[in-house]
């Protein structure tokens, strides 16, 4: 899989107030109406670019300034971020970033207040940031600061610029304010966790994946070992028997045995080393499944297995990447021809359409064989990269990296497996893909 990263969010956003914007103080019902207005539409909202854009909107709106700017908490970089910017405002005058000791970020979080320019002298003076978060204010040429603050934590900031000469700062506009302040603090702080957790998530499948290569490098090379050592044997002897055509002729065989398997597990770990993000396009699964039925009839029938094949009718159409999920149905079936090539059996392959609890839909697929089954032991283990039982003996030699493959082929498709089996009886996978909307 290429690692994909997720898109880089705009430095800042810049907006200009709707044309219609009275930028007179707000009449009483008209202040109500914002808060109801901004509350409702918070649901709706699900990237911090767009929600940034409408808190600084309406923080304008209701304090009656030109303009404002908001800066949103980068962790990573341990500064505050000019994320949007609304109205005429000269960008040069309000810098890009600030560090997160800054004395102004420091002093909101110390006070959790709204800064306004009418604070008195000594009510900046109860901390030490307060004259120089003063001195920042000005510079910046705004005459408000509102916290977002939530749970102890400064997540973002708006400077809010000069108010109109007829506007006049009441109580109301300030309780206005904080309303609102409080109210985008939540929806920032929602979508900012919201964001962190789909950050955890990829990083967790990247080290996932990390993990598996590490396992898959150490198996290659246990693997490939024996192989080798036969190979320099031979190539060791050879001089000295050159004119003992069995020991050539027997010998040079293993060997070519043995550079089929190091080749076919070379082949298995670049497919899968080299896994691409599946790519999707909507399909009829029943005509693949079928496809796949059609490439192993023959082989079913020479080794006396009888496939029996039940498409639904009904079955939903999926996104799917063809090449991969042809690659998982091949395996499954080649994996249950196996298990069934010694005694023969029933291969029973059906599709169905799956509605699980809450509506979701899903195009199902379970393959069922009548083979040796699974050990009890073994069957925590067989997804697990070179996990095989089929070491020399049987119908082919294994490199167990088959269903390793399967599961994550699987996994990018958003899909689920499940295995059944019984020793001596039969084992059956459960594959389900996410169907599309009808
Ligand atoms: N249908 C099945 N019946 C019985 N055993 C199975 C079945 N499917 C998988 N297994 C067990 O799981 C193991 C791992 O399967 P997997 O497909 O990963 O590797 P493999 O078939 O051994 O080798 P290959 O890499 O060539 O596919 C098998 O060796 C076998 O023991
Ligand atoms: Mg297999």
């Amino acid at each position: 899989m290429v690692g994909h990263r997720a898109p880089l969010r705009p430095l800042f956003a810049m907006t200009s107030l709707p044309s219609n914007t009275n930028i007179l103080t707000p009449s009483s019902s008209e202040l109500l109406n914002i808060v109801t207005r901004f509350a409702s539409d918070l649901g709706t909202m699900t990237d911090l670019t767009t929600l940034g854009s409408r808190i600084i909107q309406e923080l304008c709106h209701a304090g009656a300034t030109t303009h404002g700017t908001l800066f949103l908490l980068d962790r990573e970089h341990e500064c505050y971020r000019r994320a949007n910017m609304v109205g005429p405002v000269a960008s040069t005058l309000i810098p890009p970033a600030l560090a997160v000791s800054h004395s102004l970020p420091r002093y909101l979080l110390a006070t959790n207040r709204i800064m306004t320019q009418a604070d008195s002298a000594a009510d900046l003076q109860e901390t030490d940031s307060g004259a120089s978060a003063r001195t920042a204010m000005e510079s910046m040429q705004a005459t408000r600061i509102v916290p977002h603050l939530n749970k102890g934590r400064l997540i973002a900031f708006s400077l809010l610029g000069a108010t109109q000469p007829l506007a006049e700062e009441n109580t109301l506009t300030r309780s206005l304010l904080a309303a609102l302040a409080q109210t985008a603090t939540n929806a920032l702080d929602t979508i900012v966790l919201y964001e962190d957790l789909h950050r955890s998530h990829t990083l967790i499948k990247r080290t996932d994946r990390l993990k598996s290569l590490e396992t898959i490098a150490g198996g290659f090379a246990h693997e490939i070992r024996n192989p080798l050592t036969s190979i320099k044997t031979f190539i060791q002897l050879a001089p000295e028997r050159k004119d003992d055509p069995q020991f050539i002729q027997e010998f040079s065989k293993v060997v070519l045995d043995d550079v089929y398997r190091i080749e076919r597990l070379i082949q298995e770990i670049l497919d899968y080393a080299r896994y691409m993000e599946p790519k999707l396009t909507d399909e009829d699964f029943n005509d693949l499944v079928a496809s796949c039925l059609y490439f192993i009839d023959v082989k079913a029938d020479s080794h006396g297995i009888k496939i029996e094949k039940e498409l639904a009718s009904d079955l939903p159409r999926v996104m799917l990447d063809r090449q991969q999920i042809k690659q998982v149905l091949l395996n499954l079936l080649l994996n249950a021809m196996d298990s069934m090539a010694r005694a023969g059996g029933r291969l029973r392959v059906q599709t169905r359409k799956l509605v699980k609890p809450g509506g979701k839909v899903w195009a199902h697929i379970e393959i069922e064989d009548t083979g040796e089954g699974i050990q009890d032991t073994n069957l925590e283990h067989i997804f697990d990269p070179f996990f095989t039982t089929k070491h020399e003996s049987g119908e082919h030699e294994g490199t167990g990296l088959g269903l390793t493959i399967v599961h994550q082929i699987i996994q990018e498709h958003h899909g689920e497996i499940r295995v059944k089996s019984s020793a001596g009886i039969g084992t059956t996978f459960f594959v389900s893909l996410p169907a599309l909307p009808a």
